[in-house]
C-alpha cells in the first residue's frame, strides 16, 4: 500500500496488522510519540471538517511530527486556478505524507498519479471516506470483538453518504455480514454499489423504509446525516432531513447488544438523549479515528 485512495487498497492482513498497531498504541501511547519526528503530514482540504482534520493533525502531532495544510482552499493558490497536479507536485516536494479531502469525487486519486509522497483520501465528494472506514472497523472489532458475523443496518443518507459506501465495500470481505439498509426511497444505495459488490459477492441485503420495522434484528447500527451540501434543491432536502431520528422510544424495540455508530457530525438524527445509552458508541468511534490514523501514518510513511 502506497496510498490509501479505497478502502480496497489495503487487503484484510494489512488492515489486521493496523489495528494490532492500533491497539498497541492505545496501550503505550508514550512508545509512540517520537517515531515520526522530523516528518511532515499535510492536510489539504478543500471541503469542511472537523473530526477527520484535527484527527489527521493530532495523529501526527502525538507522533512527534509536524502539519501543516489548509482548511479553506480559499486562502491558497487554488484561488488563482492552480491545477491539482501542480499543488500535489509543490506540495508533495515539502512533506513527506498528504491527506487530501475535496468535493469532487476521484480527485485523491488523480493527485496520487502526480505525488512522490504518499496520498490519504480523507473523503471525495459522495464517493469514499476509506479512513473513515478505518474507524467503524475498529470500533466495530472493539465493541463485538469480531467482525464477521454481524448483522449491520446503515441508516439514513445512503445515496451521498461516503462513510457507508466505503463501509459496505470493506465490510463485504467478512465473514456471514447481512446488510440491512434503511433509507427513503430517494436515498437508496447507488446502484454500482449493489451491482458491484452486494450482487457480485452474493452478500445479503434487504432496502426498507421504517427503522423500526428492523431495529430488533440490529448487531450494528450505522446512522448517518442527510447530506446537505450534495442536494441540488433545497427543497427536497429539507423534506429528507428529518427522515430518521433515533431516540430512547425506538431504542426499546433494539437488542440490547447492539452497538449504534455514526461517523459524525449529527444533525438531528440521534437524538441527545441516546448519548446516555451504553448502546451508543459515536464518541468512542471518534477517539478512534484518531488511533488508527496514528496506525496508518505509521505504516504509510515505513517508520515501524
Ligand atoms: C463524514 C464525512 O465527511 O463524510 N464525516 C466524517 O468524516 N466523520 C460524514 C458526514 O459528513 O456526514
Amino acid at each position: 500500500m502506497k496510498h490509501l485512495i479505497d478502502p480496497m487498497d489495503i487487503s484484510i492482513d494489512e488492515l489486521e496488522s493496523l489495528f494490532k498497531l492500533a491497539e498497541e498504541i492505545i496501550k503505550n501511547e508514550d512508545d509512540f510519540n517520537n517515531i515520526c519526528s522530523h516528518k511532515i503530514l499535510a492536510t489539504l482540504f478543500y471541503e469542511p471538517s472537523t473530526r477527520t482534520r484535527f484527527s489527521f493533525e493530532a495523529a501526527m502531532l502525538r507522533l512527534g511530527g509536524q502539519v501543516i495544510g489548509f482548511s479553506e482552499p480559499g486562502s491558497s493558490s487554488v484561488m488563482k486556478g492552480e491545477s491539482i497536479p501542480d499543488t500535489i507536485r509543490t506540495v508533495g516536494s515539502y512533506v513527506d505524507i498528504i491527506a487530501m479531502r475535496h468535493p469532487k469525487e476521484g480527485a485523491p486519486r488523480y493527485a496520487s498519479y502526480y505525488s512522490q509522497v504518499p496520498i490519504i483520501n480523507a473523503g471525495d465528494g459522495g464517493h469514499q471516506h476509506p479512513t473513515q472506514t478505518l474507524t467503524d472497523l475498529l470500533t466495530i472489532k472493539r465493541t463485538k470483538g469480531q467482525i464477521s458475523n454481524l448483522t449491520m443496518g446503515l441508516c439514513g443518507d445512503l445515496k451521498f453518504g461516503r462513510t457507508v459506501h466505503s463501509l459496505i465495500k470493506a465490510m463485504s470481505r467478512y465473514e456471514n455480514i447481512k446488510f440491512i439498509l434503511i433509507s427513503p426511497q430517494e436515498l437508496q444505495i447507488p446502484e454500482y454499489i449493489k451491482m458491484e459488490i452486494l450482487n457480485k459477492k452474493n452478500i445479503p441485503f434487504i432496502e426498507v423504509e421504517r427503522l423500526e420495522d428492523v431495529i430488533d434484528k440490529l448487531d450494528i447500527l450505522y446512522m448517518t446525516r442527510v447530506q446537505k451540501e450534495r442536494f441540488f434543491n433545497e427543497a427536497d432536502y429539507i423534506r429528507l432531513k428529518d427522515s430518521y431520528i433515533l431516540d430512547k422510544e425506538k431504542l426499546k424495540l433494539a437488542r440490547k447488544d447492539l452497538s449504534i455508530l455514526h461517523p459524525l457530525p449529527r444533525v438531528n438524527e440521534i437524538s441527545y438523549e441516546v448519548d446516555e445509552d451504553p448502546r451508543a458508541c459515536y464518541f468512542d468511534q471518534v477517539e478512534y479515528g484518531m488511533f488508527i490514523r496514528m496506525a496508518l501514518i505509521t505504516k504509510l510513511l515505513g517508520v515501524m
